[in-house]
């Protein structure tokens, strides 16, 4: 089978890396793709958020199957149109979509289908937003509908903050119309996880869970980033609370999707918050989560393109996924200043050795003119270490990081560590 991966990070490194492990993936493609896919996928230098781009990539190339890694060409309606090409796609449609990329649409979903999440109201009209300042209590938990790179949220300590992020949102429109209208939630105080699922029109199956570092800083402080690590399974997730995820939020999200007529085929990525009153959903996002993808796939026994092949066909209820015991770590290495402004073109070094336990993932890479790997993004590298057990697993990815450099290099300390609730 000829798979054609759409993105270019460390997701759909890992994502590409495990397809080639298929006997069943004659070829893998990806645009754009990275330095580290080139060396299991064939890259292809097409925007990966411009859908008719690669509505057209597809046509040329026909791929037997085609697997989207971000949010925003599914927002923008890729899948519709591949599927228009009588491809399939593993990735929502646009319809499906709006459960990441409209904060007030899965709010609705939440409350029609009664799955519990946080309290809240919506607001059009900057004026009225101004007047409910504190609603639900400090920190005012602000949040963008659409889709704002992971920076849409903020959990406004005082009136002053809040306002000042209305100001920004509504009034200088910092993310342009997907601040028009806002989502104002009541703050929920916990531990958070994720969870990620495959679901087709079979059923909804989770994954193993992972636990992900937001923040830039050791000790969860500083600000926040599309995620500075990971590691699965989960120390927080056991067999109750997982009952109690698959009673209450689970199974009602897939009747949910059922009842409105969703026909859901991919990622759905649960973000929970643990709280003492249960599990509650904070959001919806519908792919993989980047970087828990990479501490999870390496754990999956499954063949993964028998995966998405059986997703694309609603038999997803036909596999039993099988996971390997064992631990996994993942550690991003960033680049100087992210998540602010960052310098690129950076030489790494330390890439060479290798360790069966190892991986490293690369998400902002490129090659350089004389076979050299630099640095192309914010989040440059994921070192993900196996080990028997989760200290192991954290050991050898240390070990492994410690071996990296780059000018500028900056990575968290503390992955792998449990903390009590921080909010
Ligand atoms: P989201 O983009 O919705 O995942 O929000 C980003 C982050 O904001 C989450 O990972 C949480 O840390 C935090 N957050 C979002 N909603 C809430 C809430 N209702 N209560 C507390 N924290 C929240
Ligand atoms: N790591 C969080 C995300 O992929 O959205």
């Amino acid at each position: 089978m000829k798979v054609l991966i759409i993105g270019g990070g460390g997701r759909e490194h890992a994502i590409a890396w495990k397809l080639a492990q298929s006997p069943y993936a004659d070829k893998i493609l990806c645009a754009p793709g990275n330095a580290g896919i080139a060396q299991v996928a064939e890259c292809i230098a097409v925007d990966p958020e411009d859908p008719q781009a690669l509505a057209a990539l597809a046509r040329a190339e026909r791929p037997d199957l085609v697997v989207v890694g971000s949010e925003v060409p599914l927002a923008r309606g890729v899948t519709d149109l591949i599927e228009a090409e009588g491809i399939p796609v593993f990735g929502p449609n646009k319809k499906c979509a709006q459960l990441e990329a409209s904060k007030s649409f899965t709010k609705a979903f939440l409350a029609r289908h009664g799955i519990p999440t946080a309290r809240y109201r919506e607001f059009t009209d900057k004026s009225e937003l101004l007047a409910h300042i504190g609603l639900f209590g400090f920190p005012m938990v602000l949040k963008a509908d659409g889709l704002a790179a992971g920076k849409g949220v903020v959990l406004a300590a005082d009136a002053e903050t809040a306002r000042q992020a209305i100001e920004e949102m509504m009034g200088e429109r910092v993310f342009g119309s997907a601040g028009d209208r806002i989502v104002v939630e009541e703050c929920l105080i916990g531990v958070e996880a994720s969870m990620l699922c495959f679901v087709d029109g079979s059923g909804i199956f989770p994954m193993e869970s992972a636990q992900d570092y937001k923040r830039i800083r050791d000790h969860d402080e500083g600000p926040n980033t599309g995620g500075m690590g990971t590691y699965s399974p989960s120390l927080v997730i056991d067999d109750v609370l997982m009952a109690q995820i698959k009673d209450r939020i689970l199974t009602p999200t897939f009747a949910g999707f059922k009842a409105d007529g969703l026909d859901f085929r991919g990622v759905l990525f649960v973000g929970l918050m643990l709280t003492a009153d249960g599990p509650k959903v904070i959001e919806f996002n519908n792919r993989f989560g980047d970087p828990e993808t990479q501490s999870v796939l390496p754990r999956l026994r499954t063949d993964l393109l028998e995966v998405f092949r059986a997703a694309c066909e609603n038999r997803l209820s036909t596999l039993s996924l099988e996971w390997s015991e064992k631990r996994a770590v993942t550690v991003v290495l960033a680049s100087g200043g992210y998540p602010g402004s960052y310098e690129k073109g950076k030489v790494i070094s330390g890439l060479d050795e290798t360790d069966p336990d190892v991986i490293i993932f690369h998400a902002g890479t490129k090659n350089g003119e004389n076979s050299e790997i630099l640095t192309a993004g914010g989040r440059v590298l994921g070192v993900t270490a196996i080990g028997a057990t989760h200290e192991e697993a954290r050991r050898k990815a240390y070990e492994r990081v410690k071996k990296i450099h780059f000018e500028g290099v900056q990575y968290r300390t503390d992955i792998g560590v449990v903390y009590e609730q921080k909010n």
